[in-house]
């Protein structure tokens, strides 16, 4: 096959599509492409995830059940543990995970093994797409040399390129089809042909000059908003210690500059697989080039900072109210590690939940609609419902996620105390004495 007849595939829509991991982020790409009537097939090591999909049974919160169940129905989305499809395939997309290690640093073992699995099976003209958030020169100096390594070189014979994602789950407003996406290809061609994959779903792709920049790009989006939360969340410390200024007043007051100013907010700190971990592959990557990022690193910091500075916000709370921590019932609402989502990576709510524990804590639960059990410290947890029996029986509520399904006038009434992390106490006026709010603690 020839690359011309690869970029009328592409136009035609004959094109097959294959997506390697079908997690957040790729079972709600191949669900975007196979919606567009182009047939797709996800590859994941995971059977229960595969045979979920081949029933037609969704597992992703952002993902419309019924559209996944009419696609399978229709033979357009399959799913697959085989590697040995990926000859059939003519774009095949890597959406695998990029975790850190325990000593914070890239772990690429994912990348790597899903590049070994399609080279056994490369074959001329595919293209390769990268998704993975990674470090620059990933594409170019780890994935290619894998491929190439088959004999086949790139663009004489396959292409290659990166196109991060932006997906923020739980988001409605920006979905997959309306956020732009940015793209970079090993060599012109392979940049317009992954441009013209990607218009297939999405409204507006940007190409850019090499993958490195894509990589780099990708970064910059996530260390923008670590750095970021990292101010606000050292401001709420300081308005902690002050006393007479709230944090979240002085943010929604700054925001009213129409120009010049974004509003980010503190919290117990932050989560999930993305601005926790990504600033660490690039820190990891500079010192390659003797250079020590010390933007990253302080965000770092303070962010991680957090969770030690709200189990002391606890203590301190309780120990005020006459209740000691050790004997304590302590409830935590919303533990997922953002509002209205179910993902519970890196979740600043059960690192708090964890150091409580370590202290001595006994009498510990959660609820969370999206979580129905948990492991902490080696425990399964399981949520607990939210009466008002159960509000009111606790000496603390600690808010550490404000799920919109809360009706949090009612839990205020309830509460002896309520440590809120997020602000959602904002607008309940009564018993104001019992709330301590991050950030305004007087
Ligand atoms: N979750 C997000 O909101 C988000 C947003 C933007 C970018 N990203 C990035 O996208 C990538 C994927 O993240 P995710 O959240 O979708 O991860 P995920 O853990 O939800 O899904 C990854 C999937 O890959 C599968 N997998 C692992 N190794 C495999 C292999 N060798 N072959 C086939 N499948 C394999 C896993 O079983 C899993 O189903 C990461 O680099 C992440 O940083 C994630």
């Amino acid at each position: 096959m020839t690359q011309m007849s690869l970029e009328q595939k592409i136009r035609d829509k004959s094109a097959k599509i294959g997506i390697v991991g079908l997690g957040y982020v790729g079972l709600p790409l191949a669900v975007e492409f196979a919606d567009k009537g182009i047939y797709t097939l996800g590859i994941d090591i995971d059977m229960a995830k595969v045979e979920s999909i081949n029933r037609g049974a969704n597992y992703i919160q952002d993902v419309d059940s019924g559209r996944l169940e009419k696609l399978v129905k229709n033979g357009v989305l399959e799913g697959t543990t085989r590697y040995g499809r990926v000859g059939e395939l003519d774009i095949i997309f890597i959406c695998v995970p990029t975790p850190f290690t325990p000593n914070k640093e890239p772990d690429i073992t994912y990348i790597e093994e899903a590049s070994k699995n399609i080279a056994e099976h490369l074959r001329k003209g595919q293209l390769i797409i990268l998704k993975s958030t990674t470090f620059p020169e990933t594409t170019e100096r780890v994935v290619q040399p894998i491929l190439e390594a088959t004999g086949l070189k790139v663009e004489s014979d396959f292409n290659l390129a990166f196109s991060p994602e932006r997906i923020d789950p739980g988001r409605e407003d920006f979905t997959t089809g309306n956020t732009p996406v940015i793209v970079g290809g090993v060599t012109e061609r392979c940049t317009q042909l992954a441009v013209l994959v990607c218009e297939q779903i999405i409204e507006k792709v940007v190409p850019v000059s090499s993958p490195r920049t894509a990589e780099m790009a990708k970064l910059l989006e996530n260390i923008f908003r670590s750095v970021n939360i990292a101010l606000v969340n050292e401001l709420a410390q300081l308005c902690d210690r002050m006393g007479n200024v709230d944090v979240w007043e002085v943010v929604q007051a700054a925001a009213t500059k129409p120009f010049g100013f974004m509003p980010f907010f503190p919290g117990p700190g932050i989560g999930g697989h993305c601005i926790l971990v990504d600033p660490y592959y690039l820190s990891w990557k500079a010192k390659e080039y003797d250079f020590h990022s010390d933007f990253i690193e302080l965000a770092a910091r303070t962010n991680e900072n957090m969770p030690f500075y709200v189990m002391d916000l606890i203590i301190r709370s309780l120990s005020e109210n006459g209740a000691p921590m050790n004997s304590a019932k302590l409830l935590f609402l919303g533990i997922s590690f953002k509002k209205d989502v179910d993902d519970v990576r890196n979740s600043p709510a059960l690192k708090i939940m964890e150091l409580l524990l370590q202290r001595g804590a006994q009498n510990l639960s959660y609820n969370d609609p999206y979580v129905p059990s948990v492991q902490v410290n080696g425990s399964t947890l399981e949520s607990q419902e939210l009466k008002d029996a159960t509000v009111r029986d606790a000496d603390c509520i600690i808010i550490t996620t404000d799920h919109s399904d809360y009706d949090v006038d009612k839990i205020v009434k309830n509460a002896k105390l309520i440590v809120d992390t997020r602000n959602a106490t904002k607008s309940v006026h009564h018993g104001r004495k019992k709330i301590v709010r991050l950030g305004s603690y007087k």
